[in-house]
């Protein structure tokens, strides 16, 4: 198992990390972390009443509930996730907004189009080919629809991946590193202009890259659910409960030696027009 856990980079070298098991806490999470990143990306797309949106790796509704409110009774969302806990949890938070269509599939096939906006926040690294994956999710946008993507900035989540990632070794007694992260591609979509091109890319004009700032503070409770309520959680999944509990003790040491207090979550929010 390759434990390098940074979630900026293209995807979480967990193989193919489940958020399954993430489901419990990440509404929990979200209160600090996914809601306002998701109320980041919804405002920067101007949500009309009546408009039909596309809100691909919707998780448990960070950005398809407020799209639902904002699109009101005459317009739909549909929201897609892999992960039927997910989408389980977003039908119960959603019960009061017929709009909002939740469905479990993988997005990178999804079928439907014709949307006015197409939107993914923090998903799109998870693709095992991003690129493709997206250039589908942006066909699903009418011509002149809008898209927004929204990832990660460089160097966000990495002082509690690079600290998990050493317990987790640690705890384990695997290698303290895996081998080198596979190299970015020619274009990093962490920076604003890598981003801003690799969206040029896609065929999307009038790009635009706002950075949105967020910090956590590290308190133990926030640092751990920061572990729980994400992608990181799929680090623990080969751990039992002493495992975990091991985990957690020398995750919050290796913070507390750094002395990190704070947790650099600032994302780019990518907005562009279909051709
Ligand atoms: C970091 S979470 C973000 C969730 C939500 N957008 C938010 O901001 O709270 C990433 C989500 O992408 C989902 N995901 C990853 N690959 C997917 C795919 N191919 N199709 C649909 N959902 C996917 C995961 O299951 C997970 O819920």
């Amino acid at each position: 198992m390759i434990i390098i856990l940074d979630m900026t980079a293209h995807r979480l070298p967990v193989d193919r990390p489940s958020f399954d098991t993430a489901t419990a806490h990440f509404d929990e999470l979200g209160r600090h972390l996914w809601e306002p990143i998701g109320a980041a990306t919804v405002a920067a797309l101007a949500l009309r009443p009546g408009e039909r949106v596309l809100d691909a790796c919707c998780g448990t509704g960070a950005s398809a509930l407020p799209s639902a409110r904002l699109v009101g009774p005459d317009g739909t969302v549909d929201a897609v996730d892999i992960s039927d806990p997910m989408i389980d949890r977003l039908r119960r938070h959603a019960s009061d907004l017929p709009q909002l269509r939740a469905s479990s599939a993988d997005v990178t096939t999804w079928e439907p189009s014709g949307y006015d906006v197409v939107q993914a926040v923090l998903g799109i690294f998870f693709f095992p080919d991003m690129a493709a994956g997206t250039d589908h999710l942006v066909s699903r946008a009418r011509v002149g629809g809008r898209v927004g993507l929204t990832v990660w900035r460089r160097g966000a989540m990495e002082a509690a991946g690079a600290r998990l990632g050493r317990a987790v070794s640690e705890v384990l007694g695997t290698p303290p590193s895996g081998p080198p992260p596979s190299p970015p591609p020619a274009r990093d979509i962490r920076t604003v202009e890598g981003f801003t091109d690799w969206l040029r890319d896609r065929g999307l004009h009038d790009v635009v890259v706002r950075v949105h700032e967020h910090r956590l503070p590290m308190t133990p409770d926030i640092a751990w659910l920061v572990v729980l309520g994400s992608g990181f959680r799929a680090a623990l999944d080969p751990l039992d409960e002493e495992g975990i509990e091991a985990v957690r003790g020398r995750y919050l040491e290796l913070l507390a030696e750094d002395d990190v207090t704070e947790l650099d979550a600032t994302t780019l929010v990518g907005t562009g027009s279909r051709r």
